[in-house]
């Protein structure tokens, strides 16, 4: 059986003021009734899978082990880590606990912040994504881009895969590239956007780490052999999990590894990183807004309006984003979305 593994350590510090460290997007329900952590552990629910492994901030466990009992019955392990060190510290763990009953058992990795509407091809391209990870590979998927974005991993395909139809060797991976290279990436065609989802054994995922990035390696299985168990949890030791280098999968591994494969494959896959990109997959009306509660506009356009508990009215204005909650208001204009984080950051630093 594949085993579903969820990170959910981000802040989503794009979708402020939503989002926020104490209660992060994907613990929101943004893009349906359902918060996204929810929507993601779903997908992975049937005869195929074994209950979860959740890797999150321990700050966050109640909250997170509330929403899963919502929708599943079945019991999930929950990894707490006592600071947030990126996706590959927690993959990372996440692999060792995997790895203590079955070294060779498959991990697929989802990222708790992505929409992916396509469930029936995510079934069918998973089945191929097995396949290709029993032979040793760390499988991507590869989404086809359609823009320079610069937020995203690019994969370049290389030759196909002996042994299962419609994977690709990849010939080379760059993490957000820079904005003259993402262009010269969209354009070439030979390139795909990076999911963010992998598959792998939990095995050849913790050899590459031990390639790679074994500091990561070295210092988690510190943390994860000092554990300790409470209530529901596990809880990685604070001490050895601090001296954990904080860096990504992607950059960790993704670019560097020779044992990497990426399966092509239309998911209806959306990253919902940030206010322009949520407007861009929620149903709009006839004047292209996207109003959630209790909101009002007149004569606007292409706007996504949001307030919670205000009454919020939107007159004379095109494509802004504005969002209320009880203690804080954003506008802006819709293509400056990506600029929240600058905000987010600014509001970090001077308190
Ligand atoms: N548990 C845990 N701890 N999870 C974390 C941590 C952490 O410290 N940091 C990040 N995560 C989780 C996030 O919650 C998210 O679900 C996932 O790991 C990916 O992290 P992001 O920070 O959202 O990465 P990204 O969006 O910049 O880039 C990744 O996703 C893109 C697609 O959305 C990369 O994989 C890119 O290559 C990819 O294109
Ligand atoms: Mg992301």
């Amino acid at each position: 059986k594949i085993v579903p593994v969820v990170l959910s350590g981000g802040t989503g510090s794009r979708l402020w003021p939503m989002s926020r460290a104490s209660f992060p997007k994907q613990l929101w329900s943004l893009v349906s009734e359902r918060s996204m952590l929810q929507e993601t552990v779903l997908r992975g629910c049937s005869a195929a899978f074994t209950a979860p492994v959740i890797v999150c901030n321990e700050e966050h466990r109640f909250l997170i082990a509330e929403q899963l009992r919502e929708v599943m019955t079945e019991k999930p392990s929950i990894l707490l880590e006592p600071l947030g060190r990126n996706s590959a510290p927690a993959i990372t763990a996440a692999a060792l606990l995997v790895a203590q009953s079955d070294p060779q058992a498959v991990l697929w990795m989802m990222p708790a912040d992505a929409d992916i509407k396509n469930q029936t091809a995510l079934m069918q391209v998973m089945e191929k994504a097995v396949q290709t990870a029993d032979l040793g590979r760390i499988v991507t998927f590869g989404m086809t881009p359609t823009r320079p974005e610069t937020g995203y991993g690019y994969i370049e395909k290389g030759a196909p895969l002996t042994g299962v139809e419609g994977a690709y060797v990849i010939r080379a991976f760059r993490e957000k590239p820079a904005p003259d290279v993402a262009q010269a990436f969209v354009e070439d065609g030979g390139y795909f956007w990076n999911s963010g989802m992998f598959v792998f054994r939990a095995d050849v995922l913790l050899a590459e780490m031990a390639k790679h990035a074994p500091a990561v390696l070295e210092h988690v299985q510190a943390a994860f052999e000092k554990r300790t168990t409470d209530l529901d949890f596990i809880r990685l030791d604070k001490d050895a999990f601090a001296q954990v280098p904080d860096i990504s999968i992607d950059y960790a591994i993704a670019e560097k590894t020779d044992v990497s494969a990426v399966i092509p494959a239309d998911l209806g896959w959306s990253d919902v990183g940030s206010w322009d990109a949520l407007w861009d997959i929620s149903v709009k009306d006839a004047q292209n807004n996207v109003l959630i509660g209790d909101v009002l506009t007149e004569d606007a356009h292409g706007c996504y309006v949001r307030s919670e508990n205000i009454l919020t009215a939107v007159s004379g204005l095109d494509d802004v984003v504005v969002v209320v909650t009880s203690d804080a208001v954003l506008v802006t204009h819709k293509n400056r979305a990506q600029d929240v984080k600058t905000l987010v950051d600014r509001l970090k630093r001077e308190g």
